[in-house]
């Protein structure tokens, strides 16, 4: 089988799987051919692609790590709340995910608008299952994880769903209310006898951050078990990956970025290490370009095919770009996924359209490191170039003032510190700071907090995360709620 996306999809194309509604009611059965009516219809519910059946993809098997039975049955006790239920399909997953020799995520999930949390928790309880096992823990940790993934969005069902899905940006008491699912998520598992404290803690944690500037309560790294920070990681995995009405879907290669760029700040590093073993650089069965032209798709990307995958020509050929007399191809794909990311991009600025063009400082004493956020940020932004503190000032006294100020902490003379004590001063605080250093201790978190600002980037920097925490501080909407 192999990955379509909707706009490839073709009438007369044959599914390799079934696809179903957050019911589990199967909306069109696997081997069923697609007709011009069911592709309108999948548009429709909020799926981006499929899996189809042809000869080019023939004896390409991409084994999912739960059985769709189970999965089904987990989304299903998810819906109805049901915990005892969970419990039990929580069971059945350990006992899928560790009898796999070899774990791979190639499957990308379909799914649609209306079953978001449904299909995302069971996503995450896969995702934390499949890290427990990498970082080699017991059955019984294992289960514990399991459980935490398919609990800890059960509050989000009392989240009236006009907050949940709202395209635009969430104003304060929204996103109080958004926030309030963690608490309402342990409210509702609290009082269980049979359900484990790490499981409770975890679920009510889930997005508390390693720098202490997550929620409810702001905890850091030094009190999380180990369990909220692998449910942390497999949260913010998976909700990058789907597509939601207020943003685009992620690129498995985005998602993979987004996640280096904010170890330390967000996430543990060795639990986004374990994960990213897992995630293949290549997904088995989605189409590539090769460098000399030729097109195919991934046949094999386990072990050293990870980096130089076994490639299905479209002519039946088979390429193995582990092969030293293949070195010189390269796989365009990478200029793919830039191009797909471009295009996501214009999806995703699309959807938070700001009514005026928003203006950015960006404040570094180092020519090259202005010009690097220069090129990650000119397509989607104004930006003002400036290379000193004292400079700033007075840029701020004779202009209308930016939507945000990106400032580097260390500059000589006047540091980012003095320099946005100083700006805080002049705008009356009316301007965000979002901070760039290169050490991420704890000080620069105390600074950043004392100064009440926006957030911290790291050196060097992922332009994915970077962009994203841009986006959230200028519309209020993160891209992993
Ligand atoms: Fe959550």
């Amino acid at each position: 089988m192999r990955y379509i996306s909707l706009r490839e999809a073709e009438p007369g194309m044959v599914l390799a799987n079934g696809i179903y509604d957050s019911l589990g009611r199967t909306l069109i059965g696997s081997n069923c051919e697609l007709t011009v009516n069911y592709i309108q219809r999948l548009q429709e519910y909020g799926f981006d692609g499929v899996y189809i059946e042809d000869a080019l993809s023939e004896g390409i098997n991409i084994e999912t790590v739960i059985t769709p039975q189970v999965r089904m049955e987990g989304q299903r006790h998810i819906r109805e709340c049901n915990i005892d239920g969970c419990l039990s399909v929580a069971r059945r997953m350990v006992e899928e995910i560790t009898s796999k020799g070899v774990i791979s995520l190639d499957l990308t999930d379909l799914r649609s608008y209306d079953d978001y949390t449904y299909a995302h928790s069971v996503n995450v309880a896969v995702y934390c299952g499949v890290i427990g096992m990498g970082l080699g823990m017991n059955e019984r940790k294992i289960g514990y994880l399991v459980m935490a993934g398919l609990l800890h969005d059960l509050g989000k069902l009392q989240i009236p769903a006009d907050i949940l899905n709202k395209p635009g940006r969430l104003t304060q008491e929204e996103y109080m209310i958004m926030k309030s699912h963690a608490r309402l998520s342990y409210e509702i598992i609290k009082e269980r006898w049979d359900i484990s404290s790490y499981v409770k803690s975890a679920v009510l944690h889930h997005h508390e951050n390693v720098d202490g500037s997550g929620y409810p309560y702001g905890i850091d790294g030094t009190q999380q078990t180990i369990f909220t920070k692998i449910l942390h990681v497999a949260d913010v995995f998976d909700a990058l990956t789907a597509k939601r009405p207020y943003k685009e879907a992620y690129t498995p290669f985005e998602a993979t970025e987004y996640l280096m760029g904010g170890c330390g700040i967000m996430f543990d590093k060795k639990i986004v290490q374990t994960l990213l073993t897992y995630v293949p650089l290549y997904q088995k069965g989605t189409k590539v370009t090769l460098s000399d032209g030729r097109e195919g798709i991934i046949y094999e990307n386990f072990g050293i095919h990870n980096l130089r995958p076994v490639v299905r020509l479209m002519n039946g050929d088979m390429l193995d770009l582990a092969e030293e007399q293949y070195f010189h191809i390269t796989l365009a794909s990478q200029r793919e996924l830039e191009l797909s990311a471009e295009e996501a991009e214009r999806g995703r600025s699309e959807m938070i359209k700001p009514l005026q063009r928003y203006r950015i400082m960006i404040v570094d004493d180092m020519k090259t490191n202005l010009q690097m956020l220069r090129g990650i940020l000119e397509p989607l932004y104004e930006v003002i170039l400036i290379k000193s503190g004292q400079q700033a000032l007075m840029y701020l006294k004779k202009n209308p003032y930016p939507d945000l100020v990106i400032m580097d902490i260390d500059m000589p003379e006047m540091d980012g510190i003095e320099a946005t004590r100083r700006i805080q001063e002049l705008t009356e605080k009316t301007v965000p700071v979002l901070f760039v250093t290169a050490l991420c201790d704890r000080e620069t978190v105390l600074v950043c907090r004392e100064l009440d600002a926006a957030g911290y980037i790291v050196r060097p920097y992922k332009p994915v995360y970077v962009k994203a925490e841009i986006k959230r501080i200028l519309t209020g909407r993160s891209e992993i709620e």
